[in-house]
């Protein structure tokens, strides 16, 4: 037996310790503090995937709605793609009754306005949400005294700063970095401690599980490495891990994170990239019939697409004008 607790390893589990994010928690916490006071703001929370964003804001959440007597709000941006459906669960937990059907959004926002206790909102995978809504939002939420927005993303410039400037809100940014070794080799050491039982793995595979998450900066990655390492050994009834169980579950991980990332998009997204998938590459025009949208959402989709690092382009001059041309990025 090697793995003692896999819940331990599972998305959905809550470090017990937060490691190497005090100054994110920080300024997060200290911005908030002034919008309980009654200041306004709105931060983009950004930086590359397994980096911990969504981890610490979670923490904050939890720990905000014991200890303030604002509406906290924590809104999954994948799970609520649409306008109808972000602004329903804004209003769900901020407490604002809407009618069941027929209501119209801007309704629904002015309600939000009137809210008299400060509100704080953190959006996670905010890219995934129509970034129209995102800014209509912004007003309702800090257009008052005591208002929070914070926007999680892997990238930031999805967002116009512009777009959000009003008079007396500030606005900030807080950077997750990739991990640096010793960083990561603590939320490693501690993750094999919590949930595999003792002697059942050495410096060196730990070592190694690290730097393979290294490689990719993404703490989840070496995560799920360290749990797939286990479970190879626990397959060959090893009572401990080797390098080369790391080495084959490097290989599982590969399909795993890909199907994540695959994950991510919505469904028009998931049908472009599927196509460059088979094809290779293709124009905007192949896309048109494949969507059955209009040709601007179309493009509208392509441009997030590529903004979020799925997708490139490249422009051709051709005897005909000049063509785009996408491929996937090398990442998928
Ligand atoms: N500082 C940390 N201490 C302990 N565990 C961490 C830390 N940072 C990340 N983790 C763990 O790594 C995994 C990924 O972290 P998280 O989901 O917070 O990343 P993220 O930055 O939100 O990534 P994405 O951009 O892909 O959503 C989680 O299982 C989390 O528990
Ligand atoms: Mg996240």
């Amino acid at each position: 037996m090697i793995i003692r607790e896999p819940y331990v390893f599972s998305e959905s589990y809550m470090p017990t310790e937060i490691f190497h994010r005090e100054r994110q928690i920080k300024d997060i916490s200290f911005s908030i503090n002034m919008v309980l006071k009654g200041y306004s703001s709105i931060m983009l929370v950004y930086g590359p995937q397994g980096t911990g964003k969504t981890t610490v804001v979670k923490y904050l959440v939890e720990r905000l709605k014991n200890e303030s007597n604002g509406i906290i709000s924590y809104i999954d941006g994948m799970l609520n793609q649409t306008p109808l459906s972000l602004i329903s669960k804004v209003c769900n937990d901020a407490g604002v009754l809407l009618p069941s059907r027929g209501f119209s959004i801007d309704d629904a926002l002015n309600k939000l306005l009137k809210i008299k206790k400060p509100v704080i909102l953190f959006i996670d995978e905010s890219d995934a949400v129509d970034s129209s809504i995102i800014y209509k939002l912004s007003k309702s939420i800090v257009s008052r005294k005591g208002g929070f927005l914070g926007l999680v993303t892997n990238v930031p410039e999805f967002f116009n700063f512009n777009d959000f400037r009003m008079p007396g809100i500030s606005i900030e940014k807080v950077e997750f970095d990739y991990y640096k070794p010793e960083e990561l080799r603590d939320i490693i050491s501690e993750r094999a401690k919590l949930g595999l039982f003792p002697n059942t793995y050495s410096k060196d595979v730990l070592g190694a599980i690290v730097g393979y998450g290294l490689n990719k900066g993404n703490a989840r990655i070496a995560i799920k490495l360290l749990f797939l390492s286990a479970k190879e050994a626990e397959k060959r009834d090893g009572n401990f891990i080797t390098i080369e169980d790391v080495e084959k579950a490097k290989e599982k991980l590969v399909s795993i994170v890909k199907e994540r990332m695959l994950n991510k998009l919505s469904y028009e997204e998931r049908l472009i990239v599927d196509y460059l998938i088979k094809k290779g590459r293709a124009r905007s025009e192949d896309f048109y019939p494949l969507l059955n949208k209009s040709k601007r959402t179309v493009r509208e989709i392509l441009k997030r697409l590529a903004k979020k690092g799925y997708i490139i382009y490249n422009d051709k001059s051709t005897r005909h004008g000049r063509i785009r041309e996408y491929r996937l990025n090398y990442k998928i």
